[in-house]
């Protein structure tokens, strides 16, 4: 069982688990202001989408938290400033929006008298957030059960666990529930080039967990269907929209075209934090792009020669058609996506 935390508020403090040390160092670092903490989104401390927006928020408390502002306007300025600050770490995971829009909801409430009665506020509402996204990440696991064939060979992407939430995961969290429900499930783990979320964490995590786990190379999905067999693929996302198109880690786009080639079942899990109905088609995601060394090094190595151009698109867009069901915790959409994603959060709002 994991017993580590991505981030959690310890004594006026956010901790967070480094991701970029794991799996061979284990250290938590302190956070005590919102640029620092917009910092270690970007420089992915801690990633993951559900997992930035609980960073986000409580990035928000800290700055309420250690606020020297001495009037409740000044107070509710600050935390403007640090939530522009926050939302401009990473573009494309929603989650980090909707959890800034959801923190400074609360701190715009004008019964909200006092500098005390913000800084409650804008912790208790980080706090929940977060507490809601692990109750989220179970159910979307208990839902997903009655897909998942018993044994189940299942190809995942990226890493969706306890470390890209702020506990038990999305789609890692499904494999996992459905292991602890004696369900004989076999994860590969794609790699997941550049940073290795894959090969580092998705695997550091299965093994944690007792979870049957192979490492792939991402080019190796094709070559598994066709040979070894796979019984469905399952996937995070950063952003699903209104048509169901859903941005995910680079490479869950061909993973998906595979899938398809296979006549494999494509699943999408990720809690409605991550649904994002203001965008109809996944042309208006914004893709992220990185910094040519994650592309050129691997750890200290070059491995590319020198000035060698170099373009590192940090996520791409799944065209909804590929996608076999969008598993969130009120339920599962199917196709039509405008149409199933729109009731679901329906159930969210009512
Ligand atoms: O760049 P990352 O590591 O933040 O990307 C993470 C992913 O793409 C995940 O699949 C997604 O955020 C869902 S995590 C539950």
């Amino acid at each position: 069982m994991g017993t580590f935390r991505s981030i959690e508020w310890v004594n006026g403090v956010v901790r967070m688990l480094d991701q970029r040390q794991l799996p061979h160092k284990t250290v938590y670092l302190d956070y005590t202001d919102c640029q620092s903490v917009a910092t270690a989104i970007r420089d992915m401390v801690i990633r993951g989408a559900p997992a930035i927006g609980a960073a986000a928020a409580y990035g928000l408390a800290v700055t309420a938290a250690r606020s020297s502002a001495d009037a409740v306007a000044a107070l509710r300025a600050e935390l403007e400033t640090a939530a522009d600050v926050l939302r401009a770490a990473r573009p494309t995971a929603v989650n980090l929006s909707w959890a800034i829009d959801r923190v400074m909801a609360r701190v715009a409430d004008p019964g909200l008298a006092s500098i005390g009665a913000i800084r409650t506020a804008t912790l208790e509402e980080a706090d929940t957030i977060a507490a809601e996204d692990v109750a989220a990440n179970k159910q979307i696991g208990l839902n997903a059960l009655p897909l998942i064939p018993d044994p189940a060979n299942i190809i995942h992407h990226c890493n969706t666990g306890s470390l890209a939430t702020v506990d038990y995961g999305t789609a890692l969290g499904i494999i996992r529930i459905a292991h602890e429900h004696g369900k004989k499930v076999h994860a590969y783990l794609d790699e997941t080039r550049p940073r290795l979320q894959g090969a580092r964490l998705s695997a550091w995590e299965c093994q944690q967990q007792g979870i049957p786990h192979t490492v792939i190379v991402d080019g190796a999905s094709g070559h598994l269907m066709r040979t070894v067999g796979v019984d469905l693929c399952v996937v995070g996302a950063d952003r699903v929209v209104a048509n169901g198109d859903t941005a995910n880690k680079i490479g869950t786009y061909n993973l998906a075209l595979a899938a398809h080639a296979h006549g494999v079942p494509f699943y999408v899990a990720a809690p409605t934090s991550t649904i994002d109905l203001s965008i109809s088609n996944g042309a208006a995601i914004e893709i992220e792009e990185r910094p040519a060394r994650e592309v050129t090094h691997v750890g200290e190595t070059q491995i590319t020669p020198d000035d060698t151009p170099v373009a590192n698109f940090a996520f791409d867009v799944t065209p909804a058609r590929y996608i076999t069901a969008i598993i969130t915790e009120v339920g599962i959409a199917y196709p039509p996506y405008e149409e199933s994603l729109a009731a679901l959060m329906a159930k969210v709002k009512a």
